[in-house]
């Protein structure tokens, strides 16, 4: 085998973007595609030209034509259709937020280590060439300890209590659908979980955050400060500030430049070349890990997607925002 079959398990939103770049991945070969509806599979392999269309996730999950899942759809249905998945001998990469909450998550990290198979939340942040350069740099010292880090993702939505992001049935809510971002790369270019999380939000008349402000404090005292919301559009620019010079770095969560600053030097610009959205780095590297036994191979660890759940399941309950099944 020198490719990877890969399924897609919700041909919906997110779909749409990443089927723009997934061809890029060299050793994935696009296999399937599953819906709730075989009309809309069909829809979706003619569109995409995929294939094999399932009319249910359970007859993806029982083919022997697809190697690994792309589970994309909205985040109450993680936990349940990833362990259908794993239950099915298939490998997942699944959509952030991992899943509502810590107790999903650690479900789905069991199943897979119960059922010996690769899961990797597809934060696609970290995999971009900048991401991967930036680390690398941070790393080798090149701006000292990192001390100070901020970072905004925010975008301005008229408020629309039928769509995904405002229903709480549906995981609505700032700070799980991008508030995830700041928080999952504030901890990836610091290489640690912070220890203690503050936050301040805005519910809208569904119960769910519409601005959220957070504030964590890592082990050796270092700060981060996050922002997400759906009222404003902000920058969406991430800093980070060490002892011996900052980093600006645009667009944070699918970058393509940055810049270093250094005391008494001119700054640095790093620039890479466009990409689409990039989506395709995520699967290749889960793809070439599967395709060489490295199942314990991530970008994002399994802790890490764990530990980044629990933090948020701490902020939300300061925030009194809680899904169903959480209690009232
Ligand atoms: N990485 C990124 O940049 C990015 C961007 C946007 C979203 N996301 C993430 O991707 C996930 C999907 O977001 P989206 O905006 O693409 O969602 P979406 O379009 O609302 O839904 C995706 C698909 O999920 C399926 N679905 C809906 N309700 C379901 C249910 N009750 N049970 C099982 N399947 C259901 C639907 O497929 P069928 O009805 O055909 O079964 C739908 O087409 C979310 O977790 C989101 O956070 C990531």
């Amino acid at each position: 085998m020198d490719r990877v079959r890969l399924g897609i398990a919700g041909p919906g939103r997110i779909v749409r973007r990443v089927m723009a770049d997934l061809r890029k991945a060299e050793h994935i070969e696009i296999a399937a595609v599953a819906s709730r509806s075989i009309e809309r599979a069909r829809a979706a392999a003619v569109e995409y030209g995929i294939p094999k269309a399932f009319a249910s996730y359970e007859d993806l999950a029982a083919s022997d034509a697809v190697d690994l899942v792309y589970v994309a759809v909205p985040h109450p249905f993680h936990c349940t259709l990833t362990k259908l998945f794993l239950a099915g001998g298939k490998h997942v990469i699944v959509e952030k937020p991992f899943a509502v909450n810590a107790q999903e998550a650690g479900e789905m990290i069991d199943c897979a280590r119960a059922n010996n198979r690769y899961l990797m939340e597809a934060m696609w942040s970290r995999f971009f060439p900048a991401a991967q350069e930036l680390k690398g740099l941070i790393r080798s010292g090149a701006i000292g300890d990192i001390r100070l880090i901020t970072a905004d993702f925010s975008f301005r939505t008229a408020p629309d209590y039928e769509d995904r992001l405002f229903k709480r049935e549906l995981g609505g809510g700032s700070l799980l659908d991008i508030g995830v971002y700041p928080l999952s790369l504030i901890c990836f270019y610091k290489g640690a979980l912070p220890e203690e999380a503050q936050v301040l939000s805005t519910k809208t008349e569904t119960g769910v955050d519409s601005l959220c402000s957070f504030q964590v404090q890592f082990a050796d005292g270092a700060t981060g400060q996050g922002f997400a919301g759906f009222e404003v559009s902000t920058d969406q620019t991430m800093k980070l500030y060490g002892t011996e010079g900052w980093v600006e770095l645009p667009d944070f969560w699918h970058p393509t430049r940055f810049t270093v600053h250094r005391p008494g030097q001119a700054p640095e610009p790093h620039k890479f070349a466009p990409e689409n959205e990039g989506f395709h780095n995520e699967f290749e590297y889960a793809a070439r890990a599967i395709l060489a036994g490295q199942t314990d191979q991530r970008v994002i660890p399994l802790a890490e997607s764990l530990g980044i759940m629990e933090i948020m399941d701490a902020m939300r309950a300061r925030m009194g925002v809680r899904y169903p099944g959480e209690g009232e």
